[in-house]
């Protein structure tokens, strides 16, 4: 499973890519707004640092979307456009699609959607989890069923879990086989921590400096 990070902030993605486990960044409107920094800057930088950063368009309409995604594909090749789940956005991932522009399907909540997504062809899609947990719902359950359709069909989709909460998120999409997972900072810095390693390495540590004393 690839992972990505799911940030608009680029000194995190620096940090998390130096430890040689980061395959991509997802951005949003909502985090790049939180971070308040020029967009193509920011994705060009990020550009730099890994192989596939998702930049999302804003445009509604159908037009407009391939105009923005068109402008954001042609910063580096590896911008991927973020395209809403609307039927708007199934033809502009289509029109992508036909022109080998990757597309990466966002706000995506249920298995027709993600069919649709796959069928107009998008190079990834993200159904996001943690917001169904949110309200109630069991937000796993959707990979669990997305992957289960893709096991009986030819798409060459890749399935992102998104709107990951915690590691157990991660591990769950693991398991089920997702392709792709796009992970917070905050939750990203909590997966190489284990209390275990951390009292064994202390105790490995001073019963070394015990022997390097005499
Ligand atoms: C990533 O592509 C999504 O935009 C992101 O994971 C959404 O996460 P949130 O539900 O925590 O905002």
């Amino acid at each position: 499973m690839k992972l990505f990070l799911d940030t608009a902030n680029v000194e995190q993605v620096k940090e998390i890519a130096a430890w040689g486990v980061l395959d991509g960044v997802t951005t949003n409107p909502s985090l790049v707004a939180k971070e308040g920094n020029d967009f193509e800057k920011t994705v060009m930088a990020m550009c730099k640092l890994v192989p596939c950063v998702s930049a999302q368009v804003t445009a509604t309409q159908f037009d407009d979307m391939v105009m923005q995604g068109k402008e954001y594909a042609s910063w580096h090749k590896h911008v991927v456009v973020k395209v809403p789940m609307t039927t708007e956005g199934l033809k502009a991932i289509h029109h992508f699609s036909q022109h080998n522009i990757k597309t990466n399907t966002t706000l995506v909540f249920s298995v027709p959607q993600a069919i649709l997504a796959a069928k107009a062809g998008a190079t990834m899609i993200s159904p996001f989890i943690g917001r169904l947990d949110d309200i109630g719902e069991k937000g796993i359950l959707l990979i669990a069923d997305i992957m289960e359709v893709w096991k009986h069909n030819a798409f060459k989709t890749e399935v992102l879990v998104a709107s990951t909460r915690h590691p157990e998120h991660i591990v769950d999409a693991a398991k089920l086989g997702a392709h792709i997972c796009t992970i917070p900072y905050e939750v990203f810095k909590k997966l190489p921590m284990h209390p275990l390693t951390d009292a064994g390495l202390e105790k490995f540590l001073s019963d070394w400096k015990k022997i390097t004393k005499n």
